[in-house]
């Protein structure tokens, strides 16, 4: 197993999940990479680890280069277990001398794995670490994506190992930005901001703030999930720039559940309205398409308008599920608006407009639409004027 040169004398040792098609709640259908570096130096140095299962990898990408046991330092951006599942085992092996993290890191290490007695090293913003050659330099980056997440610089090299951050969930042979077609790298970028980051969006505004004060020159980005940016790493900064501005492109998304088409229906005709006013837009029946292929959509979407029906004075499973998710990752600056087909009780677009509120959308039209059993003409064409509606929203918004 070959590791990957990225830079003198530092190299990829992670490891390909070609299977995992799950990722706490998120689809990965084109697998992902526990991405984990070595730094040859003095002191020779593994940034990161892998999951526990992807453990053999590592240590045989590790072991083409030199003995794991010469390695002298871990450096530990991220504690959660898909890069820290084979922690344990790396330092029974390695016994390093030293395991570098910052503060909530090493709290995390221990609430993990009940290790007080590792040797933990605080990173700290501003006091660098000397390898011999080369030089790491540290940030603190909470909540991107856990509260001891942070990222480390190597200052020789201008390579900035971002954990999380400007990842993606992308399993490949190839290791590099400028060998994958770039339509994949932006839909897989956007997935992942839109699924793990959305909610952190003011904190990656502060961080894009604070790396142009700081003038951090940045030649690589290496992350821990996805490909390297070699070549255009600012193709991944002003991605986040863009998204952490939550500003929206204008379009309108339609995210539906059914029972027996008549909300289906409904759906469609919202879509008429909107394309009437000349709004591009895109329909989701959330029984065909993922929960979070549709955060994906959110992500740049400026209108959501949501339409169920009403099941035992509830909503749908999938909605309810569906926006349980959404909710959680706080999308914001929205137009918002709902309906939906009922039978006697009819809480659904209620609920859909409790949520949307609770989210601070704006919605066009407090009620909604709500119509008994099966839409005749009249409930069609207000559908209509519902889409329109949110159309002219969006056009004065612009
Ligand atoms: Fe890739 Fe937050 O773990």
């Amino acid at each position: 197993m070959k590791p990957i040169k990225i830079a003198e004398n530092i190299y990829w040792v992670g490891a390909i999940d070609w299977d995992i098609r799950d990722f706490h709640g998120y689809s990965t259908n084109r697998g992902t990479t526990y991405n984990a570096y070595l730094i040859m130096d003095e002191k020779i140095t593994l940034i990161d680890t892998v999951k526990s299962s992807h453990k053999a990898d590592l240590i045989a990408r590790i072991s083409e280069i030199v003995d794991p046991k010469k390695i002298d330092y871990i450096v530990v951006n991220h504690v959660e277990m898909d890069h820290s599942g084979a922690l344990p085992d790396m330092i029974e092996l390695i016994q390093p001398e030293k395991i570098i993290c910052s503060t909530m890191g090493q709290k995390a290490l221990v609430q993990h794995f009940h290790r007080e007695d590792w040797p933990y090293e605080i990173a700290t913003p501003g006091k660098d670490i000397s390898l011999g050659a080369k030089t790491l330099s540290f940030l603190e980056t909470r909540m991107l994506h856990w509260p001891d997440s942070m990222f480390t610089y190597v200052k020789e090299d201008k390579i900035l190992f971002s954990s999380d951050a400007f990842g993606m969930h992308l399993g490949t042979s190839e290791r590099f930005d400028d060998q994958v077609d770039p339509a994949i790298l932006l839909d897989e970028l956007t997935k992942y901001y839109a699924n793990i980051l959305t909610l952190y969006s003011p904190l990656v505004k502060k961080l894009i703030a604070k790396i142009q004060e700081i003038g951090l020159e940045i030649k690589m980005i290496a992350p821990d999930h996805g490909v390297v940016w070699r070549s255009n790493p600012m193709m991944a900064i002003e991605a986040y720039d863009r998204w952490s501005r939550n500003e929206g492109k204008g379009n309108a998304l339609i995210i539906y559940d059914t029972m027996w088409h008549s909300t289906e229906k409904m759906a469609k005709e919202v879509a008429n309205g909107l394309q009437d006013e000349g709004i591009s837009v895109k329909l989701f029946n959330l029984r065909y398409n993922h929960r979070s292929d549709v955060m994906k959509e959110v992500l740049d979407a400026s209108a959501i308008i949501l339409g169920c029906s009403t099941l035992n004075n509830g909503l749908l499973p999938r909605m309810a599920g569906f926006l349980m998710y959404m909710r959680g990752l706080r999308p914001t600056n929205k137009i918002g608006a709902a309906f939906g087909s009922y039978g006697w009780s009819g809480e659904a677009v209620k609920l859909l407009n409790e949520a949307m509120t609770e989210m601070k959308f704006d919605l066009v039209d407090e009620q909604g639409i709500k119509v008994k059993y099966v839409p005749e003409t009249t409930d069609l064409a207000n559908c209509v004027e519902l889409g329109r509606k949110v159309g002219q929203a969006l056009k004065e918004k612009k």
